[in-house]
């Protein structure tokens, strides 16, 4: 497995890939849900390219970059044994530069829920994978649906600039309690942890409402938001119901719809997303 930390090193090695190349781009410090994405891209590309950067430009100046957790070797070990054939590692001065000066910015559903809660943060999403895509040329880029409004977000930047990648989404992993897997988990405490399965409980509430044949949203909504309030270590920030598409609310639901939620655990930022249908 080859580690590059450089982009001309990167793109001198991509003319050696067979294709098709997968690409899964990660911030690290990798669970169960990052390597389902790399067993997937294993199975369909001749060759698998993971990138390992906590990108700082998608992080709020009051968010956690210096505390993300971070663990190279354990990640670069778990790599290995999964077949990957490059991680491309770089420091933030190779993608950011001085004096880089080039943004991806979009309208929609940037604005909405993460969008609004967290200024910036998809810009900086938009913008790292732009350049990922273009630094390592894949054929197909993997991403959680975890994530579910930065999937759209991706999807829509790849549409808007014609990119010439397929942008594949596969499902989240879960604890076997519920709780999504992410690597914000690592913050919380044991008590915390349990207290953190309430996004899940919400979730499956919304979805047992929905299949009793509730189409009523502010019903769901209110429903997760009760379920949340009841547990004294958790702070709502939203729990709605929304297209998957455009992440705007719906009044009614009677097609595709998404469960999504958002929840300090003490001071952890956990989100979590289920479709209703
Ligand atoms: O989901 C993540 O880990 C990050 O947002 C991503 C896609 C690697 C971009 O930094």
């Amino acid at each position: 497995m080859q580690v590059i930390k450089e982009v001309s090193s990167l793109k001198e090695q991509r003319s050696s890939w067979t294709h098709p190349v997968g690409l899964v781009p990660t911030m690290g410090f990798l669970h169960e849900g990052h390597l389902s994405l790399v067993r997937r891209a294993r199975a369909e590309n001749a060759t698998v390219v993971v990138t390992i950067f906590v990108n700082p430009t998608q992080f709020g100046p009051t968010e956690d970059l210096a505390l993300y957790p971070r663990d190279m070797d354990r990640d670069l070990a778990l790599l290995e044994h999964e077949g990957v054939h490059a991680v491309f590692a770089p420091p933030a001065s190779e993608m950011y530069p001085e004096g880089y000066s080039t943004w991806v910015d979009m309208d929609g559903v940037t604005s909405l829920l993460e969008g609004a809660l967290r200024p910036g943060h998809f810009r900086g999403v938009a913008t790292v994978c732009n350049k990922l895509f273009n630094i390592a040329a894949p054929e197909r880029a993997y991403f959680g649906q975890k994530d579910a409004q930065q999937v759209a977000v991706i999807k829509t930047m790849v549409q808007d600039l014609n990119m010439n990648l397929d942008i594949v989404v596969a499902p989240i992993v879960r604890e076997p309690d519920g709780l999504a897997m992410s690597s914000r988990n690592a913050y919380l405490s044991p008590t915390e942890r349990v207290a953190a399965t309430v996004l899940c409980r919400a979730l499956i509430a919304a979805r047992s409402l929905r299949m009793g044949g509730c189409s009523d949203a502010g019903a769901i909504r209110t429903r997760m938001s009760d379920i949340v309030k009841e547990e004294p270590l958790a702070t709502l920030e939203y729990a709605t119901v929304v297209s998957p598409v455009s992440f705007k609310d719906l009044g009614s639901v009677e097609g595709s719809a998404l469960a999504v939620i958002a929840v300090r655990i003490g001071s952890t930022r956990l989100i979590d997303n289920m479709l209703l249908d």
